[in-house]
């Protein structure tokens, strides 16, 4: 039997992590360079990007950041390249990098329609399969978690292209999973419930006036835990499904949401 610290040690392995220069990204990058992995930090925001990698290269993880548009696969391609030239290979993917902008499903434009599954959904599935190939070619297999949502399970309103994003995902990872099985490739989802990030922050940015404390207290009544989650509380499910720990598990979505679902 394998010991408990076999079960989720990293060493040796090489991540990319999309959408890591902050949020739930930057938190599973921490993760996982704190488990020994070496860390790719992609994303469109640079000097956040820069400076964590900076910060985790300090602290003796072996980490880089690449500049990455996910909705260019010739940047994805690039960004694979890069990873492969700096750590020799990739073993672990997160597609963590999303956006949820608000909208009533009557005023949604093609260019909302467009940019939502551009980020979501097809530079997901476009970086897994640049992936995938590389994995092939190393014969060693490896890890991908797709990040979907509780949405992709039960609509929170205005936010019909995300929810239809995160859905398609939660079905890419299983056919993904299913095809990619023969080569030992994994390949599941992560449904984060409301996470306190940089970008629900601004998404869900009380208008002025309002009482805080009690729009708060309403809110936080409707999850069973009765906090928001963190970062880390996803980063820890996404170091489960990378790890040998998870070793078994292909095509899951795990949802990680306080028991909201529940309600
Ligand atoms: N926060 C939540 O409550 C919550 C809940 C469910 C699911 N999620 C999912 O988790 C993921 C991360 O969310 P978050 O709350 O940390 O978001 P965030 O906005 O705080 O961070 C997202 C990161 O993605 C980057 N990004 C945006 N567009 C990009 C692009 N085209 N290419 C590369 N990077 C890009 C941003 O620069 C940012 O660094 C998203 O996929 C989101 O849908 C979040």
């Amino acid at each position: 039997m394998k010991p408990w610290s076999e079960l989720f040690d990293l060493k040796g392995r090489a991540a990319i992590v999309t959408g890591s220069s902050m949020g739930i990204g930057e938190g599973i990058v921490r993760r996982l360079a704190a488990q020994g992995a070496s860390v790719v930090v992609a994303d469109i925001e640079e000097a956040k990007g820069k400076a964590l990698a900076a910060e985790l290269s300090k602290s003796g993880a072996r980490s880089l950041f690449v500049k990455t548009d996910v909705r260019q696969v010739a940047q994805i391609r690039k960004l694979v390249e890069a990873a492969v030239k700096e750590f020799g290979q990739v073993d672990i993917l997160v597609n963590n990098a999303g956006i949820f902008p608000f909208a009533p499903a009557l005023d949604v434009s093609e260019e909302l329609w467009d940019r939502v599954m551009g980020v979501n959904l097809r530079g997901s599935f476009f970086l897994a399969q640049a992936v995938a190939q590389q994995m092939k070619k190393q014969g060693k297999g490896g890890a991908i978690v797709n990040m979907a949502s509780i949405d992709a399970l039960h609509p929170t309103g205005q936010l019909s292209p995300y929810d239809a994003s995160k859905g398609g995902l939660r079905m890419v990872t299983r056919s993904l999973a299913l095809e990619w099985a023969p080569f030992g490739v994994r390949v599941n989802a992560i449904a984060p419930g409301s996470i306190a990030t940089p970008g629900a922050s601004a998404a869900t940015a009380a208008p002025p006036g309002t009482d805080l404390s009690k729009l708060m207290e309403h809110f936080l009544s409707r999850i069973p835990l009765r906090r928001m989650g963190e970062p880390d509380d996803i980063a820890r499910a996404a170091l489960f499904l990378v790890s040998p720990a998870a070793s078994y598990v292909t095509g899951v979505t795990m949802v990680v949401d306080g028991g909201y679902l529940l309600t």
